[in-house]
Order: C-alpha cells, then structure tokens, then sequence
C-alpha cells in the first residue's frame, strides 16, 4: 500500500472520517469534490479493501477504514509534535527572556543567567533587581516572564517553582562574645542590638515572624536598606542581624560569624514564579526546566520538598 499511497490521500481520507462527509472535508481543504472522490478512489484501490461505505446519505467507515483512521491520526500527531519540536529548537537559538528579582536574589541570579546564557548564547536576557512592591506590580501586570522571590504572593494566582534553599542564619562580627557559643537561646539574642533591613522586606518579615511565634519582639537599633549596608555594620559592630547565607556568596569564609541561635536558621526556599495566567514562551520555559534540573542535579543545594509557601510547583 505505502508505495501507492500519498500523504495527500492519508489527509483527505483522515478529513473525511473525522468530519463525515466528502463535501465538508472537501471544504476544509480547499479542493474540488471531484478531486476528494478521486484521490479516496485511488486510497481504497492502493489498500485493496472497502473503507468507506454510504448508507443512504451518510458515510460510514468500514472495520478497516476505522484502523486507517487511528492510524492516520497516529501519523498527524506524530508529525505536529516533530514540527513543535523543530519550531522549539528554532525559537531557542534567538529571544528574549525578561526576568525580576527581589533585593537578596540578586546574589545568585546573575549566576544562573550566566550559566544559562553560555547554553543558549543566543538569547538576550535581561535582569531587573527590585524591591518587593515593584515585584509583585510587575507580577500582577504580567510584564516579566519570571520572577525570583522569597516568598510566592498570596493574592497573585501563581505557579511557584521552589528552585533553591535560601536560609537565613543569624551574622555577628567574628569578635562578637556569641561567637562560639552554642545553642543561644532566643531571647537571649532577641536582646542584641538588631540591624534590621526595611520594612516590607521578605528577610524582614521571616524574622519577625520567627520571634513573634515565640512570644518575642526585637527592636531594630538601626533600619538599613540594603543587605550590603548591613553587613558593613555588622562588621563595625553596630549590632547583629539575621540575613540569607546567599548573602556572603562573595565573602571569605570567617569574614562573619554564623551564630549558633536555637530556632535558625530559618529554612526559606527561593522560587521561581509566574503568573498563572501567563502562557510561558518557549525561552522562559527552557529557562525553567534548566533551573529544574539543576535543582535536582545538586540535590544538596535544593529543595526537595514543598514549602506551604508555595501555591503551586509548576513542572
Ligand atoms: P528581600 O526578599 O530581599 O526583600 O528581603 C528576599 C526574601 O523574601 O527572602
């Protein structure tokens, strides 16, 4: 049969049996009806057996024309999904992706572009590193294809992708008293002079839960906007504070002291999220799937499970 039959007959004879009738397929491919019954003519001589049958005026399939339609749309799909991954190909040499991220996300981000840029030297990616409100603006608006947070935002529906840990340990200055002490009860360091980032910060808040669930209030000595500002205080003895281990990614080991506080760190996770509403792009989904199998080809650096954060993990 292959030797006789063409894919123009496979589409006309898949048309008809979908749609029931030579007229409407006929329609819907653009051709004569003489030229649908004549190329069906040629399909059922070429297979040797009757797939078609008219009773009265309806078209009816034959048991044999019934496995030549499951197979013809075996063969379509087949075909649609090689030409979905050709176009992906294609649409990953060049593109965009346009990405925001929280204050502290700023510390690992350019990491991961970098990494992803050398895979795809094609695409221009753009990074925008911001505060929370103007986060979830953009998120709301949909302007950005990812966004890196802290936290996923509770009334924004999101798909949120945890893609790291992002502890928050608590720093001193390696000639502070608590240094090398063990298990430093909570009200105990609650009494520190506290370096607090500003208000609406997702460090921030983590803290303030973290006390206020053990009963307890700390009362910043001084506010700092920045994670940066704070550790020069840290370091100038100004007081303490609590911020993501991301944080020192630039640091020398030793420059601060990681202070053994009961109750830290605070396991956070760092999520990718987007708008649940918002159709990825091929690039950002690419994007995505490499975070993803990164995440789980260090399974050390990782998250493995789901935070309650997390509204939704998107795969
Ligand atoms: P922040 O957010 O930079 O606003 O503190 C980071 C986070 O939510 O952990």
């Amino acid at each position: 049969m292959r030797s006789h039959t063409t894919f123009r007959q496979l589409e006309i004879f898949e048309a008809i049996a979908r749609l029931g009738s030579f007229t409407r397929a006929s329609e819907e491919l653009y051709l004569t009806q003489p030229t649908v019954s004549m190329q069906m003519k040629k399909l059922t001589e070429a297979v040797g057996v009757p797939l078609i049958e008219q009773v009265g005026k309806k078209l009816h399939l034959t048991p044999d024309g019934q496995h030549l339609a499951q197979a013809t749309r075996e063969i379509f799909s087949t075909l649609d999904r090689f030409a979905m991954s050709v176009a992906e190909r294609k649409g990953l040499k060049q593109g965009q992706l346009s990405l925001m991220a929280i204050t502290t996300a700023s510390y690992f981000a350019p990491r991961l572009l970098g990494e992803f840029s050398k895979l795809y030297p094609g695409i221009d990616v753009s990074l925008r590193v911001t505060n929370k409100e103007q986060v979830l603006a953009s998120m709301a608006d949909g302007l950005d294809d990812l966004y890196f947070v802290g936290q996923p935002p509770e009334d924004i529906d999101v798909v949120a992708t945890p893609i790291m840990d992002n502890p928050i340990v608590v720093l001193a200055a390696p000639d502070h008293p608590l240094a090398h002490r063990k298990k430093i009860p909570l009200d105990r360091i609650a009494a520190e002079p506290w370096l607090m980032r500003e208000k609406g910060s997702g460090t921030r808040n983590a803290i303030e839960r973290m006390f206020s669930g053990h009963g307890l209030n700390i009362h910043p000595r001084l506010e700092l906007g920045s994670n940066e500002a704070i550790k020069q205080a840290i370091l100038v003895g100004l007081g303490i504070s609590a911020l993501s281990r991301d944080t020192l990614a630039l640091n020398q080991p030793g420059q601060f002291a990681e202070l053994d506080v009961e109750g830290f760190p605070i396991l956070r996770h760092w999520y990718a999220v987007y708008p649940a509403a918002r159709q990825l792009s091929v690039v950002a989904r690419a994007f995505l799937e490499y975070l993803l199998d990164r995440a789980e080809a260090a399974p050390a650096a990782a998250v493995g499970k789901r935070s309650p954060e997390a509204k939704d993990v998107g795969r």
